[in-house]
């Protein structure tokens, strides 16, 4: 798609060698081939959440995805689905950051000028850190909200990056939000339009499980609701002993719900 008129496919050959990603495959191209062709990308190594695209039927991050692996001669690359496209294979992820900023993902204070001139820290041991800590591997790429079919007939649902966003600060022992961001997201297009199918989950390419965030978020909504008392414990604010570092203790994040293909 070039901005304008109906979508098109073009076909290009291109030389395989042994760990050709498929972003190594689209700038040979534009290189070699066809300057005109449009894609995103920055880092080139699964960080940037840049170059996500639809590769022989599945979302997939480009630079993620080696040609060998796809074990076919023919590729297919498309944009993303559930986007609007803005050029080739460039999505307008617009929808994602307006839903994403929707949640306030961010850690929200009541102690407003404890949190913006710090005087102490604020300490979280292990367990508190792996409540949340998978949620904060997200990339904002866009490929859950891709290979959502709750989106794809719904796109007013929130989706699953911004629900995993959101529990991901409200099982954050520091963070005081939980209000605000429950009446931002407790409606028909919040967390009960999820029907559970996990598709987010085995797209993920950085091993989030947004299915697993959405069910936590439900269960969180409804304690509220039933007025079960205090959700989960606060951080507390201490001032560290004199030369006492960083827990020697390695979190780990804890095991995905749905099996990653
Ligand atoms: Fe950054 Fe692919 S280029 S994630």
């Amino acid at each position: 798609y070039r901005g304008e008129g109906q979508p098109f496919i073009a076909e290009y050959e291109v030389p395989v060698t042994k760990g050709l990603t498929i972003l190594d495959g689209l700038i040979y191209i534009k290189e070699n081939l066809d300057g005109s062709l449009s894609y995103r990308m920055s880092c080139r190594m699964g960080v940037c959440g840049s170059c996500g695209m639809f590769i022989n039927g599945l979302p997939r991050l480009a630079c993620h995805t080696q040609v060998e692996e796809l074990n076919s001669r023919i590729i297919q690359v498309a944009p993303l689905p559930n986007f609007p496209t803005v050029k080739d294979l460039i999505p307008d992820l617009g929808p994602l950051f307006d839903k994403h900023k929707l949640v306030s993902p961010y850690i929200f204070r009541t102690d407003r000028e404890e949190y913006d001139h710090p005087t102490r820290e604020y300490r979280q041991g292990v367990e508190e850190l792996e409540a949340y800590l998978q949620f904060s591997y997200c990339i904002k790429c866009g490929i859950c909200l891709s290979a959502c079919p709750t989106v794809a007939t719904d796109e007013a649902f929130f989706g699953p990056p911004a629900l995993a966003q959101a529990y991901r600060y409200i099982a954050d022992t520091r963070d005081e939000g939980l209000n605000i961001r429950v009446e931002a997201l407790d409606s028909q297009e919040g967390p009960w339009r999820c029907h559970f199918a996990g598709a987010c989950s085995a797209a993920c390419p950085k091993g989030v499980d947004p299915a697993l965030g959405i069910q936590l978020l439900k269960k969180t909504i409804i304690g509220r609701r039933l007025g079960l008392g205090k959700l989960r414990p606060r951080a507390t604010i201490v001032s560290p002993p004199e030369g006492v570092g960083p827990s020697p203790e390695v979190p780990k994040a804890p095991p995905p719900t749905v099996k990653r293909r």
